[in-house]
């Protein structure tokens, strides 16, 4: 279907909610649905060949939610990942998080530690969860940390390189996306990835998440143009 596949495929897995008012559903029963498809979408992955996978799935600007919605999105982790740990151990897969996880439940920050501690080995797909994670603040986070290294004398000003910077954000020594998928119809950001997107192709589906099948990611990955794989 498509001539090479791109390592780093990166979704903005939006729609949950309105999944759920379309089906008369709450918004919770939505997001429960979509980390079922969530399952579906790692397997496809496998599949297709695919490198790192991101998800994005709990944003900085997520907090001002109903405090139901954000308790629920707080306990989702903790029942998939207590759930699906044995496997991701049995297939190889290594789980990131990339965000700030201090600021999370002490529950959901303990379980996002040991599943990256216990898959850390692990060398296959990586799966990394974009989790209290924002572009800007993922940007003001790596530039702190490089102005650590100038002014402890680990590295000099001229030593400043877009390169460094790099390696500092959340994403440290992952590659750059190919691709960007955001599902649900809105054709924006949201502060996703915003350093790491420079040369990223954006592919926007009307697809709610939790109906966002394997077969529509490869569709995704497939329009991707032969060529931007040639050069780099
Ligand atoms: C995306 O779905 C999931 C999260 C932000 C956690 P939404 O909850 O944004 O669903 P819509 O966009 O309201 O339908
Ligand atoms: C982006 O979706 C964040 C995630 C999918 C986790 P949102 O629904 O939160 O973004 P906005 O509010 O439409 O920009
Ligand atoms: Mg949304």
């Amino acid at each position: 279907m498509y001539q090479r596949t791109p390592n780093h495929v990166a979704i903005i897995m939006d729609g949950n909610g309105r999944w759920g008012k379309k089906r008369r559903l709450s918004r919770s029963e939505g997001h429960y649905a979509g980390a079922k498809r969530m399952e579906d979408v790692i397997d496809a992955s496998i599949e297709l060949g695919i490198k790192v996978l991101t998800l994005y799935a709990f944003s900085s600007e997520n907090w001002s939610r109903p405090s139901d919605e954000v308790n629920y999105l707080m306990d989702l982790p903790v029942k998939f990942f207590k759930k699906k740990l044995p496997e991701f151990m049995r297939r190889n897969i290594q789980i990131r998080i990339s965000g700030n996880t201090a600021p999370l439940p002490d529950k959901t920050r303990e379980v996002l530690a040991r599943v990256v501690a216990s898959t850390e080995n692990n060398t296959g797909i990586v799966v990394n969860f974009a989790f209290n994670y924002g572009g800007r603040g993922d940007i003001i986070h790596a530039a702190k940390a490089l102005i650590e290294e100038v002014r402890s004398g680990k590295i000099s000003k001229d030593e400043m390189t877009e390169e460094r910077m790099e390696q500092l954000l959340y994403t440290g020594d992952l590659p750059s996306p190919d691709i960007i998928i955001r599902t649900g119809g809105e054709k924006r950001i949201s502060n996703f990835l915003l350093w790491q997107s420079a040369e990223s192709e954006l592919y926007f589906s009307d697809v709610y998440f939790p109906d966002f099948t394997g077969e529509l990611l490869a569709e995704a990955v497939g329009r991707q143009p032969v060529n931007s794989y040639l050069s780099g």
